[in-house]
């Protein structure tokens, strides 16, 4: 459809510039005529001058974003209106007191690829709003600050219509919504399909029945009920952690199969990635049902963080992502293990933020400009958004934290806010002074802590240091409040010193304990009390003692963690073999049966191959992708032949007899037992892997086994029958794609997902295929660093192929170079000239033009 406005300009967005809307609406009416090629927007919407807006009556403007929109008729107080067209929208002479705006439009959902706005997928309607979609629905001042109650009429065919707040009437061919709380537009929702509801009930503990629905396409019916168990968690949780109850009569959920992201937080009406919702033992890892649980919650807690309280603009964004992301993490702490979750989000931080922190896309928590909003959708604003949270209760306690949230609550309800209006909170509920801690949300980069130690008389001393190297348009960078869990143990192991928290504010500074008799052993940085880069020079010895007496499960962690990345480095730099010292300790600690087993899979995991490229690279080194590949080749091999025993002990030790359940101590079983598999797979040539493929009865061991045989070249007989058992399901098809191209030889790994790309089965349209595909060739660094640059080439590619379709997660995708300036010469020129390729594409969207520029430098 051709876009009747003119399509706005790449212009970069100041926080600085923020000014309020010159009008508030009172209630919004929408009225939807579905129709796959030609929907039409009937809207009516009632404005009044803003009195917070400062700009005076004559300079007011009534503007109204509009993007691909085919104006049918405007009015204002019933007389039509020629609006002006202008960048991103309309312009309107409009009264200076209260009027209605009515507008009536036509947009194509079945020609929307973008999955923005109102799209179709599968036959089936929906939308998605944030940050900036309802302008391709209707016009509307499509900002977060702009709040109002709307009215929702669905008129379609189709049996099931929904959209956000408590049903109203409905009849054959149309449904009414009316959702009281005033929102913003990002969290309108709507979808209309033919789909089948898994229900239930919910009663908050003030008395409400709350309706419950799970909604899927016919077949997937089977697959709700864990979504469900976890909403119902979630729901109770709120309460009794936050106090935060359900405030609607309903509360919906919708599996969709064609999405950008995870899932959508819209108000009563939660939209899902159907990989998000949709879960059964058959077809679902554990990992999977992990993930499911998390991202029901976070979806259902913003209905408070997010939702009752909102951001004033996109640069707040934090201000939801961040406090929401670290409220799902404490529930998931509680419902399974805290350490382990603790332990996995650590791995996920220094996987992904850590490595955005310190590249050309490292960006503050809160940035303060932006082109594209939908680039900014990132572990920064994410999971370091969230580890500030959790610094921020760390310092003021869990009281100060409780006492504040409810300050925030109280004060804030039905707000668009700042991380200004949150710091506020804290300081007035503790009486703490937050102005250094509030450089976490506007210096990007990752501190470099290091410490030295020195022992007098009794009396130890921890000496830190903390720098943070510069990030693009960021060159200095002033000391941050850290705070940093310090305990002590002596040379026999007790802790002569439990828990403390040290808070570190100065660019140096010093800490004493008194009253010691010999030298301790410092345990630094406990449960990883601070989103930084700990720098300390250890010896194996100190290391192994630690992993063997930490009482701090995160830090024994730790203690192997650098066990196994010394070994690796120490293997790249010198050609050596794999350290003993760090085979004997894990060796011990994995024939400790008193240790949990998932804790001991975790320990057996090793850091990721990306890690230590950029650890070799922050060292001022050259990381080579394959010598990495090949070292994790070694350092596996011999872990297998010194662990053949006890492998063969744990593996049977750990299989589940028990019906299953995706529950943590499950899971962890497994976790161990497939880890044991692993290394015996190495030896026996994949003879129990296919065993194990032919009896499982359920995907975790399956999928295990298949990655197995396809690691030793015996795949080929498992892969073809994966896919004929599996092929009528796309979430497991999707693995299918992945498990192919993550586990082939680095040399292979491109060919074989430029194979799977002309697969009939293979479409741009669904995002979750192409990152199945593409994202795990960009996850196997060593196949897509290939010398060759197939693996660039194959994914720029794509990439140009995708943007015109779908700008959003072709942008996201780009990621996967922003590492290039740690290589070789050879390398980062033809990284260079796939960016510049995809740079010089003819309409490249915004949303790639931006992150290319970026990532270029
Ligand atoms: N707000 C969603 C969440 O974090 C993520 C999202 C952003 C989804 C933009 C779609 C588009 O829960
Ligand atoms: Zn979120």
């Amino acid at each position: 459809m051709k876009d009747a406005s003119p399509q706005a300009q790449p212009e970069t967005i100041y926080l600085k510039d923020y000014k309020p809307f010159s009008y508030t609406v009172q209630q919004v009416d929408l009225l939807f005529r579905l129709a796959a090629n030609a929907t039409r927007v009937i809207s009516k919407i009632a404005f009044a001058p803003n009195p917070q807006a400062e700009d005076q009556a004559e300079n007011r403007r009534f503007f109204l974003h509009g993007e691909g929109l085919k104006p049918i008729s405007l009015k204002i107080d019933g007389t039509p209106v020629t609006p002006r067209e202008v960048p991103g929208g309309i312009e309107l002479d409009a009264p200076d007191a209260p009027f209605t705006f009515e507008a009536e439009v036509e947009i194509d959902p079945a020609a929307n690829t973008a999955l923005e706005g109102l799209y179709m997928s599968n036959g089936m309607y929906c939308t998605q709003c944030e940050a900036e979609g309802f302008r391709k629905i209707t016009y509307y001042p499509d900002r977060p600050d702009v709040l109002a109650p709307f009215d929702v009429r669905i008129e379609s065919d189709l049996p099931v219509l929904l959209s956000n707040g408590n049903p109203g009437t409905s009849g054959p061919g149309f449904a009414e919504w009316s959702d009281p709380w005033p929102k913003p537009a990002y969290l309108f929702a709507l979808v209309a399909g033919d789909l089948i509801a898994h229900p239930d009930t919910f009663t908050t503990r003030s008395g409400n029945t709350v309706d419950l629905n799970v909604w899927v396409r016919p077949g997937d019916e089977g697959k709700c009920a864990f979504a469900m168990e976890s909403l119902k968690k979630s729901m109770r949780w709120d309460e009794e952690v936050y106090g935060r109850e359900y405030d609607l009569n309903t509360f919906n959920i919708v599996a969709v199969d064609d999405f950008n992201m995870g899932a959508m937080e819209n108000k009563g009406l939660n939209i899902f990635n159907s990989s998000a919702v949709l879960a059964s033992s058959e077809t679902s890892t554990d990992a999977n049902f992990e993930r499911i649980e998390a991202i029901i919650a976070h979806e259902y807690f913003h209905n408070w963080t997010g939702n009752r309280i909102t951001c004033r603009d996109w640069f707040q964004l934090c201000l939801k992502e961040g406090l929401t992301v670290f409220r799902d993490a404490q529930f998931t702490a509680d419902q399974r293990s805290e350490p382990v979750k603790r332990i996995t989000d650590v791995i996920d931080l220094r996987g992904r933020q850590f490595r955005e922190d310190n590249g050309p896309l490292a960006h503050p928590v809160r940035p303060d400009s932006f082109v594209e909003i939908n680039n900014f959708y990132t572990a920064t604003i994410y999971e370091k958004g969230a580890e500030l949270i959790g610094m921020l209760k760390r310092l003021v306690g869990d009281e100060g934290y409780a006492k504040a949230l409810d300050l925030y609550f109280t004060r804030h309800d039905g707000e668009a806010c700042t991380i200004e209006d949150w710091l506020t909170v804290f300081e007035e509920a503790t009486g703490r002074d937050l102005g250094q801690f509030k450089r976490w949300y506007e210096q990007a980069g990752t501190p470099r802590l290091s410490f030295t130690e020195s022992f007098n008389n009794g009396t130890y001393t921890l000496t830190f240091k903390q720098q943070t190297p510069p990030t693009p348009g960021q060159p200095n960078k002033d000391p941050r409040v850290i705070p940093i869990a310090v305990g002590l143990l002596n040379p026999n192991g007790d802790e002569v010193q439990p828990t403390t928290m040290l808070e570190m504010t100065e660019a140096e500074q010093s800490f004493t304990f008194d009253g010691l008799a010999t030298k301790p052993i410092p345990s630094v940085l406990r449960g990883f009390s601070a989103p930084v880069i700990l720098e300390h020079e250890s010896d194996t010895q100190t290391r192994a003692f630690l992993l063997a007496h930490d009482t701090d499960p995160f830090n024994r962690w730790q203690a192997g963690r650098d066990l196994a990345q010394e070994s690796l480095l120490t293997m790249l730099r010198d050609g050596a073999g794999p350290d003993n010292a760090y085979l004997d300790a894990l060796l011990s600690l994995l024939r400790d049966d008193t240790q949990d087993p998932a804790f001991r899979a975790l320990a057996l995991g090793l850091p990721g191959q990306d890690d230590i490229a950029q650890t070799l690279a922050d060292q001022g080194q050259t990381p080579d992708p394959q010598a990495i590949w090949e070292a994790f080749e070694t350092l596996k091999h011999a872990r297998a032949e010194a662990f053949q025993d006890v492998a063969t002990r744990l593996y049977a030790q750990y299989q589940v007899t028990a019906p299953y359940s995706p529950d943590a101590e499950q899971s962890g079983a497994r976790a161990l037992a497939n880890a044991a598999m692993g290394m015996i797979n190495r030896l026996d040539g994949g003879a129990l892997a296919q065993k194990q493929f032919d009896s499982a009865d359920n995907m975790t061991q399956q999928l295990a086994a298949l990655s197995a045989l396809i690691a030793v070249g015996k795949g080929d007989a498992a892969v073809a029958r994966f896919y004929d058992q599996w092929q009528a399901d796309r979430l497991v098809i999707d693995k299918w794609f992945s498990v192919q191209i993550t586990g082939a030889r680095p040399d292979e790994a491109a060919d074989v997902a430029q194979r799977l790309t002309q697969h009939p089965d293979f479409t741009m349209k669904n995002p979750n295929r192409f990152r199945a595909t593409l994202g795990a060739l960009a996850m196997h660094p060593a196949g897509f660093h290939h010398a060759s640059g197939k693996g660039y080439a194959l994914l720029a590619d794509n990439l140009i192929a995708l943007d015109p379709l779908n700008p959003q997660t072709t942008a996201r995708m780009c990621t996967s170079f922003q590492t290039w300036r740690r290589y070789d010469a050879d390398r980062q020129a033809l990284i260079k000239a796939q960016l510049e390729r995809l740079l010089a594409t003819p309409d490249l969207s915004r949303d790639t033009t931006e992150m290319v520029s970026r990532i270029l430098g």
